[in-house]
């Protein structure tokens, strides 16, 4: 460039500058700079990434990392190109028509706002500013996460029919045959964290609650006969607990850390329930026999009851009396019953028709396994605590796994303190307790065989200990640990 040209080049930028300036005053502020982790990655993350996902790749398009957001899905169309948004297929998806917009797929449109803060971003460049500490190795079906050490186990599920047995793993729930303690599938999911998992009453799904600490929550649904994520549903902006299928399989409740218990249809992910008076972390969730009635526990330190059909608050299960328990609750399971009964209905409330009659156990902070009738069956005075049936001995630490064995009989208790643990079966009428042997570490979670002899536990150091219910005798342990990568799936078939 000579010097003359080098001149009026400037001359031009300056002029341009100049001319910028001065309609500024008219024209609104140019956008500021669109972050692409503080303020995109969100909107992706709630309301695209259930089905835009490695694991479920709808369209043949996956959200979740920054450099898939350039590729083409099935349409072959590049979702993103950097500094232009008229090639953008992804914003031609999202912008509303007449209130409707194709993305999110059968969901409301993105806001105008959120809108504009993908267009600016895309007109920016669409750049990654991703911090480098929160940039993890990519982990999915295809790159199965590899362990240093075992991983926390804090939930454990067997199915209906025994075959399985579901426990918690670092990004993913790791089935293992309930016959020889073989993994079967990994099944690997966006929630870095796995807090609760459950199967269907039919056996046919497992649903999984979890997400990223302060990011996301969300529920996944798996047909885990085929590896296959049948919906993964984003939900709130932390991790979900506690997650329990209805009797009738139609309905999935949770519990959350903006202290709401919800609930989603497991086709659809669509949230189906919603009930916010907890004052602290709800931690579990089980419906009641006719799935009527959902029961939830908190950190607050009650158990409460919600009407499913109208989602409506009915009553304190616990006392209302500050102190009435000490320390919060982190588990409940229902009694199943061999004869169903009908509640007696409370004097005050004539007209209203009796409920079925349900029973629950419940258990957190203070150790103390204690055992409720769902419904009230007679008037409440201020300060009672009528639902309460009877209480068991307490347990070294608190509580945060209980379960029922198949007909109600007995159930199982996990606890942990200070590094150790104890796991016990109580014989819920007369309340004797047999404790099991050999637990070498913190147990957060169990689970009973609906053969009824045997329950799976396991906690902070990735055992997994099964013991013969009757006598607590341990019968068998493994860790689970997947040995590294793919090669464990082949080694396990
Ligand atoms: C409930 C599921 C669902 C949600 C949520 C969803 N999508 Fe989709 N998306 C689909 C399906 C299914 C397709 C395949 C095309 C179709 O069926 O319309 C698709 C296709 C696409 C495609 C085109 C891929 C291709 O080349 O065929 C893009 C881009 C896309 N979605 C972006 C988004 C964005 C952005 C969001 C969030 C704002 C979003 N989607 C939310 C289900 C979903």
């Amino acid at each position: 460039m000579t010097l003359p040209r080098a001149l009026l080049a400037l001359g031009v930028a300056v002029a341009a500058t100049a001319v910028g300036v001065s309609q500024d005053a008219k024209q609104p502020d140019p956008p500021a700079k669109v972050s692409y982790y503080k303020d995109v990655r969100p909107v992706f993350a709630q309301h695209c990434n259930g089905c835009h996902q490695p694991a479920k790749a709808q369209g043949g398009y996956v959200m979740t990392a920054h450099a898939d957001l350039f590729k083409a899905g099935e349409r072959e169309k590049p979702g993103v190109v950097a500094g232009d948004a008229a090639k953008s297929y992804l914003l031609e998806l999202v912008r509303a028509h007449d209130g409707k917009a194709e993305m999110p797929k059968g969901r409301d449109p993105l806001s105008p706002a959120q809108v504009k803060l993908i267009a600016d971003w895309i007109a920016q460049g669409a750049t990654d500013d991703t911090p480098a500490s929160a940039k993890g190795a990519v982990v999915d079906m295809a790159h199965p996460p590899a362990y240093a050490a075992p991983p926390v186990v804090t939930s454990l599920a067997f199915d209906p029919a025994g075959e399985f047995l579901a426990v918690s793993g670092y990004h993913e729930v790791l089935l293992y045959s309930a016959k020889d303690d073989k993994l079967v599938s990994r099944l690997v999911g966006m929630s870095e964290r796995v807090n609760a998992v459950a199967f269907s009453p039919s056996g046919e799904r497992l649903a999984v609650a979890g997400g990223a600490p302060g990011r996301f929550g969300e529920i996944q649904i798996w047909n885990h006969k085929r590896d296959d994520l049948v919906v993964s549903a984003p939900v709130t902006f932390d991790t979900v607990y506690g997650v329990s299928w209805s009797p009738d399989g139609k309905t999935v409740a949770f519990g959350c850390i903006d202290n709401t218990v919800r609930a989603i249809d497991p086709t659809t992910g669509r949230q189906k329930l919603q009930m916010g008076t907890h004052t602290d972390w709800v931690l579990g969730t089980v419906f009641s026999q006719d799935g009527e009635h959902l029961v939830s526990v908190s950190r607050d330190m009650s158990m409460r009851l919600t009407e499913v059909p109208t989602q409506r608050f009915i009553d304190n299960v616990t006392s209302i009396t500050p102190g009435g328990l000490r320390g919060g609750l982190m588990a409940v399971d229902r009694r199943p019953m061999k004869e169903k009964k009908m509640q007696k209905v409370p004097e005050d409330t004539p007209g209203v028709p009796p409920k079925a009659y349900d029973e629950l156990i419940i258990a957190g902070a203070d150790g103390t396994p204690r055992l409720y009738k769902m419904h009230r069956e007679v008037k409440r005075q201020i300060g009672d605590d009528a639902n309460k049936l009877r209480e068991y001995e307490k347990m070294p630490g608190r509580i945060s796994g209980l379960a029922f064995n198949p007909d109600g009989k007995f159930f199982a208790a996990a606890s942990s303190l200070d590094g150790k643990g104890e796991v016990r079966v109580y014989e819920t009428d007369a309340g004797k307790k047999v404790v099991c042997e050999g637990v070498t570490g913190p147990a957060y979670a169990v689970a009973w065989h609906p053969d009824g002899k045997t329950i799976a536990s396991a906690g902070f150091d990735g055992t997994v200990w099964l013991h013969d219910a009757a006598s607590g005798k341990l019968t068998r342990s493994f860790v689970a640990r997947p040995a590294t990568t793919p090669a464990a799936k082949a080694a396990a078939n």
